[in-house]
């Protein structure tokens, strides 16, 4: 089976002065319903990590494939069309867009992909934000919800486009 995540010696410096190295020679692969967390001490390099792994960073060496595709030839259009359709990211901070409802901005990455028409899309949002247990908050903006209410709307936005069907 080819894993869905796939690197080899994934490293990222910043090009200070002095380098900076987040992330350095890490070699995985991750398979289809495999659930993997990755741990560590505070400021070890986990964020630093997952962003190149969801394509929000480049490398600066190493290789990353993502469904048996490498990613360093792709374009910005193609980092973003798989991000879109085949990544879902819950940022340590939720970055919800505060002027929509929780509702909207899980709809937000259905609208974009295209892949439903309106009414499914609202109606899977509702879904997926009620199995988190926020079915009484769906039209209340983040800054009307809890910190834990905020990071569950962020999981429902992040699984919004899933499964994967490009
Ligand atoms: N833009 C930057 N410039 C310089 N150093 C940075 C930058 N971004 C991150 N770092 C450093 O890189 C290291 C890794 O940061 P990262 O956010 O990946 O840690 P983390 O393992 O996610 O920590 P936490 O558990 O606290 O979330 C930290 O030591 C941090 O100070
Ligand atoms: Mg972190």
């Amino acid at each position: 089976m080819r894993a869905l995540i796939e690197t080899e010696k994934l490293t990222r410096v910043l090009p200070e002065i002095v380098p900076v190295t987040l992330v350095k020679d890490i070699t995985l692969a991750i398979n289809e319903r495999e659930f993997v967390a990755v741990t560590g001490p505070s400021g070890s390099g986990k964020s630093s990590l997952l962003y190149l792994l969801g394509l929000l960073d480049r490398p600066t060496a190493g290789t990353l494939r993502i469904g048996g595709r490498d990613t360093d030839p792709m374009n910005e259009r193609e980092r973003a069309r798989t991000r879109l359709s085949m990544l879902g990211f819950v940022f340590q901070f939720h970055f919800l867009l505060p002027e929509f409802t929780a509702l909207e901005n899980v709809e937000i990455p259905m609208r974009k992909l295209g892949r439903l028409a309106r009414p499914a899309m609202r109606e899977r949002a509702g879904e997926l934000l009620s199995s988190l247990g926020l079915g009484e908050h769906l039209d209340k903006r983040p800054d009307q919800l809890s910190g834990g209410q905020r990071q569950r709307v962020a999981v429902a936005r992040s699984l919004a486009n899933d499964p994967p069907l490009i």
